[in-house]
Formats: structure tokens, sequence, C-alpha cells
């Protein structure tokens, strides 16, 4: 039997040659919160997300499910609680920080991710960074890593966010792509096993092009560093 995951392949491949038609392609069979929380009750399931230009962001789902790497404990190491760790998915940040004595809390919107964080120890408020947060103008640090500089799909905006969020001293530990990503955004799908979500906006950024973004969103670029060839930077308030 075809699937609409089989059927977007084979039009991804010669496109106008689907039998059933643009529209039929156009399936939608769940919401990204249930794709992603069905990958996260099955790490064997590969969990990627596919822009509209048939391009793949991979999702380390297993990465997140364990404990943090080499190179995220060493970042955590500069993070001063009271820390909000944004899209903090099955929490393991925020479990960490705890494990240190640094009061951390996650906020996280997917319901699934949230409860795996609470189930972890981590304290997490359920919801959008985007919408009202305890504490705001007063957190002394804010995580965005693996990935969720995406959040949103405008990087300028979720670090003004951020800036909001964060006390006139405080801090912004950040993930972000290897130099050479050019920023951008971008429309994405989940794709897990045959399902696929409903299109997201979503973002990508080199480490090279974030001066630029956290100036315009009122921060400065204190520290940027490679380990695991992964690329991370401190930002500040300017
Ligand atoms: C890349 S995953 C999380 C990875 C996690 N930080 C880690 O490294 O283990 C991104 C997370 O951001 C969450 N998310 C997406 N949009 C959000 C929003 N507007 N506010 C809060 N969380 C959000 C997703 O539900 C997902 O859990």
């Amino acid at each position: 039997m075809t699937t609409a995951l089989s059927r977007l392949r084979a039009a991804r491949r010669a496109p106008g040659t689907d039998p059933e038609g643009p529209e039929a392609l156009e399936v939608v069979t769940c919401a990204p919160s249930v794709l992603f929380a069905r990958a996260l009750g099955d790490p064997g399931l590969r969990l990627r997300a596919v822009t509209r230009q048939g391009g793949t962001i991979a999702l380390p789902v297993a990465r997140w499910l364990g404990p943090p790497t080499e190179a995220e404990d060493e970042a955590l190491a500069g993070v001063e609680g009271p820390a909000l760790d944004i899209g903090c998915g099955p929490g393991r940040h925020v479990a960490a920080l705890h494990r240190r004595g640094v009061l951390a809390v996650g906020v996280e919107l997917a319901t699934d991710a949230a409860r795996l964080a609470r189930s972890r120890g981590a304290l997490v408020i359920e919801g959008s960074v985007f919408s009202p947060l305890p504490g705001e103008g007063t957190w002394r640090s804010a995580i965005l890593l693996d990935g969720n500089i995406g959040i949103g799909g405008r990087p300028r905006t979720l670090l003004r966010r951020v800036r909001s969020l964060l006390a006139p001293e405080g801090h912004a530990l950040v993930e972000l792509d290897p130099p050479g990503v050019p920023a951008t955004q971008h429309e994405v799908r989940l794709e897990a096993g045959d399902q696929l979500s409903a299109w997201f906006p979503w973002a990508t950024i080199g480490a090279d092009a974030v001066e630029g973004v956290a100036e315009g969103a009122g921060m400065a670029v204190s520290a940027l560093w490679e380990r695991e060839r992964r690329w991370f930077a401190r930002l500040a308030p300017a």
C-alpha cells in the first residue's frame, strides 16, 4: 500500500508525477507534538525535520533522552542560577544543573516532553517561551542548546525575548551551527516512520552569523567556542 510519505518521497524525486496529484501529497497526519511524543517513547524510531526545499535537519532524540554530553557539561559549568532552559525537552540539562546545586527551570511546549523532564526531577513550566513567564527580567541564565535557537523560526525575535527574560547581568548560552551555515528561516515538518506532521517555522544559524543577529536583539557575544564539533556562544545584554 502506498503511504503519504512514500508518495511524497517519490514526488520529490520526480515532481509532477504523483498519480494522485499534488493535493494528495498535502496529507497531514498529525501535529508536530504527536510525532515528537512518539519518538520520545520509541528512541529506535528515526525522527527528522524536512524543509520545504527537501533538506533535512537531524533530530538526535536519543541524545535528548540521555545525559548531557561532555561538551554540554562543560558549557553548563558557566551557567548561574536561576537558569531557564528554553525548550528543555526531556530535561537533561535542567536535571544536570539541579544535581550541581544550580536552580534551573525548563520551559517546554510539548506535554510529553515536560512529563518526561519532571520524571527526571526537573522543574518545568509547560507552555511557550513567548507566553508570559514568571520572573521576567530576573533570570541569571537562559539556555538554548541543541538546535533550540531555531524555536519560532526567527532567531532575532527569540533572542529579543531571551533578553527580556534575563536580568541585566544575566547571560544566554546558545548553541549554533558550524560557521558557514547561513542564518536561514525554514518551514519544516517532522517525519517519523510513515507519519508526517504539519509545517511549522524553524531556523538555523551558523556561528559566524551570530554576532549580527545578537546585535539586532540588543545582545552582544562575549564568548564563542567549538567542542566535539559543536559550536556554542555566550551572549549578554548589550
Ligand atoms: C531540539 S528539542 C529539545 C532539546 C533539548 N534542549 C535537549 O538538548 O535535550 C526542542 C524542544 O523545544 C520545544 N519547543 C518548541 N517550541 C517551543 C516554544 N515556543 N516554547 C518552549 N518550548 C518549545 C520542543 O517541544 C522541543 O522539546
